[in-house]
């Protein structure tokens, strides 16, 4: 079957590394609040080193160098090379409901470009709370060094954000990689991620416009 590319290396890398540094970072976040000991986590086998919080704070950070890092290129990159595919449209919203209830059996898929309506809504959500994520912990980094001095009330504020958005980008985490794996539709796109291609098939179906922008 022909195959025509989705994404370039540099993007799968892009999202790979934000993928699983996120993670890792969402687990570290947890047991910086602390949380492992208390659940037992710490007595999990290879678990022993989330009772040390140091140790916990330290693969936190390093894990934000590569998330910060990501995201930064992840701006400029696509801001330079002027692409705003997953930018939202007018009329998402509607369409997201029709590409939702197709998914299920009811109704026609509209057209779509590169990325669905959804996927352009649910980008707005995912870069929201990682930029309040991304600055709040960038804030207390500096504060930490001392190169920034907060009065306490605004480290609490800073502390509380960075902790809620913490726990908002587990909901869209679990959303994302849901909307994902629940609908075999979207089966092709969690290759492609992989690979960087889909079936020729695939993309004159699901993403006509695009199919055809890149035919021409
Ligand atoms: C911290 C974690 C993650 C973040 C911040 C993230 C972010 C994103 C963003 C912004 C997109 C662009 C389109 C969209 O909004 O749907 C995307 C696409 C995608 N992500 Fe993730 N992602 C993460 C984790 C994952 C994981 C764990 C999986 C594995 C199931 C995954 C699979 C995909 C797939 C299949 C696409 C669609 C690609 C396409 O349209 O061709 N992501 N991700």
């Amino acid at each position: 079957m022909k195959k025509i590319k989705r994404h370039s290396l540099i993007e799968r890398i892009e999202h790979w590394s934000i993928a699983v540094s996120g993670i890792i970072l969402l687990f570290t976040g947890l047991g910086c609040l602390p949380l492992y000991k208390r659940y037992y986590i710490t007595e999990i086998p290879g678990f022993g080193w989330t009772a040390d919080f140091y140790t916990v704070t330290l693969v936190h950070y390093v894990a934000s160098i590569i998330f910060v890092s990501a995201v930064i290129f992840h701006i400029f990159y696509h801001g330079l090379r002027k692409e705003f595919g997953l930018l939202p449209r007018r009329g998402d919203i509607k369409n997201s409901f029709k590409v939702i209830l197709a998914m299920i059996g009811i109704g026609k898929e509209p057209p779509s470009d590169k990325y669905l309506p959804e996927q352009r809504i649910a980008y707005v959500g995912i870069g929201l709370v990682v930029l309040t994520l991304t600055v709040t912990g960038i804030i207390k980094v500096l504060k930490n060094l001392e190169w920034i001095i907060l009065s306490p009330q605004a480290e609490s504020i800073n502390t509380i954000i960075h902790t809620l958005t913490g726990f908002l980008f587990i909901f869209v985490l679990i959303f994302h990689v849901g909307v994902v794996l629940l609908f075999k539709s979207n089966w092709p796109l969690l290759k492609s991620m992989f690979t960087g291609y889909v079936d020729e098939e695939y993309a004159k179906h699901r993403h006509s416009l695009w199919y055809r922008k890149y035919k021409n």
